[in-house]
């Protein structure tokens, strides 16, 4: 299966949003990445449930949605009304982490959770066999434009090595400083999916930077 390419609109212009996931299409990527934080869990505050569902209007794509939250357990059921199609959140910011994935597939929502750069990836262990995305961030999470932390790596293949041990159905997906020169390192390691926010937005071609990437 060929990689699939995330964009995150963390990067683009925040004034043009509609046009933002209109463009993610227009470039050949396979899904839209978006970042909400509440400058709590992170330092850093982006946007909420009422933007996922004005993108929802624009983009008929699979909308990637991650919590960097606390409490996500409070937020995760408004995240699917408001149309995302994937809601994925850090445990070590819930109260209730099963309970909050249970709620996300009574929905009939893909749910996942995340490994910040500073966790280990004991955290999620518990809960594997209720995910369908794994999420590895290669960055702490707060910002777009970080460096890729390249000792992040090995959760991925460690996930794709409880996966294949126990046949678990998740996919992996990478996330912080991913661009065309990281993207077979993380192949390797056994990743599905990468957000790249960036390397994309920033890109003189996009389509063709998001091409490299689905290899
Ligand atoms: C960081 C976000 C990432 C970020 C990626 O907290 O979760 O999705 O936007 O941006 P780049 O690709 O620029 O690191
Ligand atoms: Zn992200």
């Amino acid at each position: 299966m060929k990689m699939l390419v995330a964009p995150s609109i963390l990067s683009a212009d925040f004034g043009k949003m509609a046009e933002a996931v209109e463009n993610v299409k227009l470039w050949g990527a396979d899904w839209v990445h978006c970042d909400v934080m509440d400058g709590v869990y992170v330092p850093n505050i982006t946007f909420g449930m009422p933007m996922v569902k004005a993108l929802r209007k624009y983009s008929d794509m699979v909308l990637d949605v991650h919590l960097m939250i606390t409490k996500p357990e409070k937020y995760v059921g408004q995240f699917c009304d408001a149309g995302a199609d994937i809601v994925t959140f850090h445990p070590e910011a819930s109260d209730d982490v099963q309970g909050a994935l249970d709620e996300i597939k009574s929905k009939g929502k893909k749910c996942g959770l995340v490994i910040n750069a500073d966790q280990p990836f004991e955290i999620v262990e518990k809960y594997l066999a209720s995910i369908d995305l794994l999420l590895i961030m290669t960055v702490q999470a707060g910002f777009g434009g970080q460096s890729f932390k390249p000792e992040c790596v090995e959760k991925a293949a460690k996930g794709a090595e409880l996966r294949k041990k126990f046949g678990y159905s998740y996919l992996i997906e990478i996330d912080g400083g991913v661009s065309p020169k990281n993207v077979e390192l993380l192949k390797q390691a056994g990743a599905d999916v990468v957000v790249a926010g960036s390397s994309v937005f920033k890109s003189e071609n996009p389509s063709l930077t998001v091409k490299q990437m689905q290899i």
